[in-house]
């Protein structure tokens, strides 16, 4: 039998979510629960997806609309094995509380803090530790990204500092209300970013600071990534390292490929749904060492690449598979991940 996994906040990681979770043979969605009968939530219905409302006042709108809603978010969570929660950051408090009478295992996304779930989860560095948890938080998009090349390279090397700068898109593409439209703006102007204290809630032991800038752009975040390893190594080392990655894809910009643009412009070549690249993004001739540190840029598409950690994250939590690197690879057999 599959596991039933219900979505709440249906928005820009949720829906891809939904349909990364659909891809899989041993989970799948029982409901997705939407505020308001937009043009997403008939999309969901017509992909099949059961549509439940947050609360029985706005049933009516759905009514109204024309929108065949199956109940109440009380009634989803009831039928459930756990729920991936992708609402704004900072409703989490209030729905663990719901989840909590529902007795439905749950996990959060970066927006939250750690100590709402009290276990940040990324595929790679601590599947095994979240076997069986009630609760977890699948890091930030950049945080993922940052942990998928610092992790192999702690573990392989040691990492004896780690200094991080990372050039933000401002909005995702489909949101007109944040900006910057024409400037940089540094994010926070003190350091550090959050992105550092974050990679450490699962990597407690490197040394990292992160500094950011937001930027005039919605398609991806660009790093660049400053790293002083304990342990000498060439640049091939690093890029057959970071070659053999379940989740990293290594491009050269000789062949055309020398900016975000042109990655998202590969990932619709490549076919991927809603021009998705779930993977890192590393420029292998970018890898370099200078004075005996290592220098990488990597892009990271916002609003897909924490997409398989979630799908990792309830097989874990479900006890599906109690091998991480079997889930990994089964996850990204089903959506077509290669890399
Ligand atoms: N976008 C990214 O780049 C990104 C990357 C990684 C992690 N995250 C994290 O993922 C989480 C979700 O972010 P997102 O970008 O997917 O946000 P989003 O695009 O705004 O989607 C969230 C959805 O939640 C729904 N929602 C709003 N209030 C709700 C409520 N009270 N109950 C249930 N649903 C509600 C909204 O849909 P309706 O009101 O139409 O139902 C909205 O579309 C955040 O924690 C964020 O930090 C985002």
């Amino acid at each position: 039998m599959k596991a039933k996994v219900a979505i709440n906040g249906y928005g820009t990681i949720g829906k891809r979510v939904a349909d990364a979770v659909s891809a899989q043979d041993d989970m799948e969605i029982v409901g997705v629960v939407k505020t308001r009968p937009s043009f997403e939530a008939r999309i969901a219905a017509g992909k099949g997806y059961d549509v439940y409302v947050n609360s029985k006042e706005n049933i009516d709108s759905f009514n109204k609309s024309g929108m065949e809603v199956r109940g109440t978010i009380d009634e989803l969570l009831d039928k459930a094995d756990i729920v991936v929660d992708a609402t704004p950051g900072n409703l989490g408090e209030e729905y663990k509380k719901l989840y909590q009478k529902h007795r439905v295992k749950a996990m959060w996304q970066g927006g939250e803090d750690h100590a709402l779930a009290g276990f940040s989860f990324n595929s790679e560095a601590n599947y095994e530790d979240a076997l069986g948890l009630d609760f977890a938080r699948i890091v930030s998009c950049n945080t993922t990204g940052l942990i998928r090349v610092l992790y192999p390279l702690d573990k392989k090397y040691g990492i004896r500092k780690a200094r991080v700068t990372l050039m933000r898109r401002a909005a995702d593409p489909g949101d007109i209300k944040k900006g910057p439209i024409n400037a940089l703006v540094p994010d926070p102007v003190k350091l550090p970013s959050h992105h550092g204290p974050d990679v450490n809630s699962i990597l407690p032991d490197i040394d990292i600071t992160s500094v950011g800038v937001k930027t005039s752009t919605t398609l991806m975040h660009l790093h660049a990534v400053n790293i002083e390893l304990k342990e000498t190594c060439s640049e091939d080392d690093v890029i057959s390292l970071l070659g053999e990655r379940p989740r990293i894809m290594l491009i050269n910009s000789k062949d055309g490929i020398k900016s975000t643009a042109q990655v998202m412009e590969l990932a619709k070549d490549m076919g991927r749904p809603r021009g998705d690249i779930w993977e890192n993004i590393v420029w292998k001739d970018s890898v370099s060492f200078d004075r005996g540190e290592l220098y990488l840029f990597q892009a990271i598409h916002q609003e897909s690449d924490v997409v398989p950690e979630n799908v990792d994250a309830i097989r874990a939590m479900l006890g599906l598979e109690a091998d991480g690197g079997k889930s990994i690879l089964k996850t990204n057999k089903a959506l077509g991940i290669t890399a």
